[in-house]
């Protein structure tokens, strides 16, 4: 099917994309589900190329992975682990099993737990050694830390608890910064680490541990776990009641769904993060019953699949109109590059394309005025994705958020048509220009346009519409890792570094040694 595929695009890429657009190709290229549309139709993906891109999917068996994963089974094999995010979202679904037994009722009872803990802060009922919660510290890294951090200035319409503030670098000046001018006797810390091993995480824990205990009694009773590595949580000094754990078949990057999501939880209270949890269960429902060609993650993914792998487009942007999602290209650099950044299929064979595409990103319309640049007029192609709302949270700046609407799909526009030489000389003649000058001027404002995106749109961003987003893309790194065959659930590719830091840090300490360190290393400790 790549063969196909590969000839389709040889065949097709000097087309228009403007030509493909018939009375029915927004219906075609368009996929609503519980008000999330997504728009395709700005791809040169035609009724063809997507037919072909549907035999990969079925060549690929993707439909028994997908079920495969949904049932419990151990499809991350290197690790020898269900993949189950999906059951923390589960609210109103069928028992899953892993290894014989239903995972929903501890599920459930963590959630419960969670919502027991944050009412109780919320509330005053759990306070600080100087009163009311005023402020949580989240700290973790990696799945432990983006989730959370994205999704609290994503949903700040719906914050009523807490202030939460996330730590992650082991530089000291992130959790420096973050604790300045906090309160340590109303301020909460969340210790977030699905192994409570992790360098950066351990050592901002206990430094903030420090700084607690020069201001408290008991510096312990402000503090909360969420882990599955119970005895590192109750050796740190956390008592259980206070240890939010998870299961080994929650990855760190897909987690933020269970107690990684406690912060958010302190921040909008349980009922927002249930809605949020049930955008989530919306998308996987859609997931799994939706047909094929109607399937906005599988559209999502095929669209990815088309651009890197056949196109050989190296990058993605995703932009959203949307000034709360401001952390959302990071979170997703994780969620896709540490899922499907790999070189070698599940069996151990090298792959002979690559596989993730580098994901980047930032809100519109704040990258209008730095990078568009190049992905207007540059020479490389950069596949577009945005994501918009109908409406904005403050109706006192409805003008602003039209403003923005009006800006998101002028950009979608000027990707897909450009501005042609004729065009652009006959402005530069309207300014007065001649000769030479005329030529040198006009073609600084030619666009060469056909340049692909595509669109989110949905009314309002809410906790349902945020669970329905994130669940999309997590299930598109799926379809994704399936049609390359290779395991989106492990992460090898970290281990390296984390080692040799290990061994460097003995060097870097006053008067140590750099002996067993590469040449180039060493020149770097000794300067
Ligand atoms: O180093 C990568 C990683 O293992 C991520 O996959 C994970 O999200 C992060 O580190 C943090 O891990 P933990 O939650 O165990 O501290």
């Amino acid at each position: 099917m790549w063969d196909t595929l590969n000839a389709l695009h040889a065949a097709n890429k000097d087309r228009k994309i403007t030509d493909l657009f018939d009375e029915n190709r927004i219906d075609d290229f368009g996929i609503e589900t519980d008000g999330l549309f997504f728009d395709f139709s700005k791809t040169n993906i035609d009724a063809a190329t997507y037919e072909v891109l549907i035999q990969l999917v079925q060549e690929k068996q993707v439909v028994a992975k997908r079920d495969a994963m949904f049932s419990g089974a151990k499809i991350n094999e290197t690790e020898d682990r269900a993949v189950l995010h999906v059951a923390l979202r589960n609210l109103d679904g069928d028992a899953i099993f892993v290894d014989g037994e239903d995972v929903m009722p501890s599920v459930k009872a963590v959630l419960a737990k969670m919502a027991g803990f944050a009412n109780a802060v919320r509330s005053g009922d759990f306070t600080g050694q100087g009163g009311k919660i005023t402020d949580v510290v989240n700290i973790g890294i990696g799945g432990s830390d983006l989730g959370p951090a994205m999704a609290y200035p994503a949903l700040a319409p719906f914050a009523d608890g807490p202030k939460c503030h996330f730590v992650s670098n082991v530089d000291g000046a992130d959790l420096a910064d973050k604790l300045a001018g906090l309160n340590a006797e109303t301020t909460l810390v969340l210790v977030a680490s699905k192994t409570f091993t992790t360098m950066e995480t351990m050592m901002n824990a206990k430094s903030a541990f420090d700084w607690m205990a020069k201001k408290v009694a008991n510096p312990a009773d402000q503090f909360a776990a969420i882990s599955t590595a119970e005895e590192e949580t109750a050796a740190f000094g956390i008592p259980a009641e206070r240890v939010f754990g998870f299961e080994d078949w929650v990855g760190g990057r897909y987690s933020m769904w269970g107690p990684i999501g406690l912060s958010i939880m302190l921040a909008v209270g349980p009922e927002n993060f249930t809605d949020f949890l049930r955008g989530g269960q919306a998308m996987d429902q859609h997931f799994r019953t939706a047909p094929i060609e109607k399937n906005m993650a599988f559209a999502l993914a095929l669209t990815g699949i088309w651009h890197h792998q056949v196109c050989g487009y190296g990058t993605r942007a995703v932009l959203p109109y949307e000034n709360r999602l401001l952390r959302l290209a990071a979170y997703l650099q994780q969620l896709e590059m540490e899922s499907n950044g790999k070189s070698v299929s599940l069996t151990g064979e090298a792959l002979d394309q690559t596989v993730g595409p580098i994901v980047w990103g930032e809100p519109g319309t704040n990258g209008q005025h730095a990078f568009y640049q190049l992905i207007h007029q540059g020479r490389q192609v950069v596949p577009c994705e945005f994501i918009v709302g109908a409406e904005g949270h403050e109706p006192h700046l409805a003008h602003h958020h039209k403003a923005l609407l009006a800006n998101c799909l002028a950009q979608s526009e000027a990707l897909l048509l450009g501005r042609d030489y004729a065009t652009a000389e006959e402005m530069m003649k309207a300014k007065g220009h001649e000769g030479d000058a005329l030529k040198a001027h006009a073609m600084q404002r030619v666009f060469p346009g056909n340049r692909p995106s595509t669109t989110l749109m949905y009314q309002k961003l809410t906790p349902f519409v945020l669970g329905q987003i994130i669940a999309l893309y997590e299930h598109r790194v799926f379809v994704e890792g399936a049609l390359l065959g290779i395991n989106s659930y492990d992460q090898w590719g970290v281990e390296l570094g984390k080692e040799l830091a290990v061994k460097l840090s003995p060097a870097v300490e006053e008067g140590g040694s750099t002996e067993g360190l590469h040449v180039g290393t060493a020149a770097l400790v000794n300067r």
